[in-house]
């Protein structure tokens, strides 16, 4: 009996339903295996407190926890976003930008993640509205770029120029808007905006509006 109660108040926590409903799971035999092999319904248990996971956001989802328009949340199963302690997004992308967001349960590696302090690099792929100058890449590693309304330089950035209007742009910072701003302070415009990476990490195939939970070794490396 107590055994059923520490697994419904478990599985409750990770999101699975109230602790009578998966009480209910436990008694009719949806929740089979133990230890490092528990299913629910057949599929594996989500991991315990610590779960770091990416979603490759579309266009037109907003990183709140706020009920206004469409949220990055709608995109994760209901379960996921009924955990106790709840998950949330590490840092955020603006609605229009698509690419790698991460998510976490873990309040610590949260706070470390979106630090300023953190120097974590990320990588976003631009698409400009108009050709590049040649300018760019040294007005972006130079540290002295000023963004409009700040009074703080930018941390040098590294540009890779890919085509006439596309670039991909390595941050170590993340001010409000930061990339937009950027290439705005360089006389441009950025029409579409993709992060690919998030430290060393990358989205490698997973498709838009998909999501997948990080390895043991993937969490390590973030945190390392
Ligand atoms: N920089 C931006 O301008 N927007 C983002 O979503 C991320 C970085």
């Amino acid at each position: 009996m107590r055994d059923t109660l520490k697994l419904a108040k478990q599985l409750a926590g990770l999101g699975y339903g109230s602790r009578k409903q998966v009480a209910i799971a436990i008694r009719d035999g949806r929740v089979t295996g133990d230890g490092e092999d528990l299913r629910f319904e057949g599929e594996p248990v989500d991991p315990p407190h610590g779960i770091v996971l990416m979603l490759n956001k579309p266009a037109g989802f907003t990183c709140s926890h706020a009920d206004q328009g469409r949220l990055v949340y709608e995109l994760l199963p209901p379960r996921l976003r009924k955990r106790d302690p709840k998950m949330s997004s590490a840092g955020r992308l603006d609605a229009d930008t698509t690419g790698l967001l991460l998510f976490t349960d873990d309040g610590a590696l949260l706070h470390r993640l979106i630090s300023p302090k953190s120097s974590i690099p990320k990588t976003y792929e631009a698409r400009l509205a108009r050709p590049l100058e040649g300018h760019e890449a040294a007005l972006f590693a130079s540290g002295a770029l000023v963004l409009r309304g700040e009074e703080k330089p930018c941390l040098p950035a590294a540009l890779e120029v890919t085509g006439a209007q596309v670039a991909s742009l390595t941050l170590t910072e993340g001010r409000y808007h930061q990339v937009r701003r950027m290439f705005a302070a360089a006389g441009n415009h950025v029409d579409a905006l993709h992060r690919s990476r998030f430290g060393p990490l990358r989205l490698e195939g997973l498709p838009e509006g998909a999501w997948r939970i990080l390895t043991g070794g993937e969490v390590a490396a973030l945190k390392a």
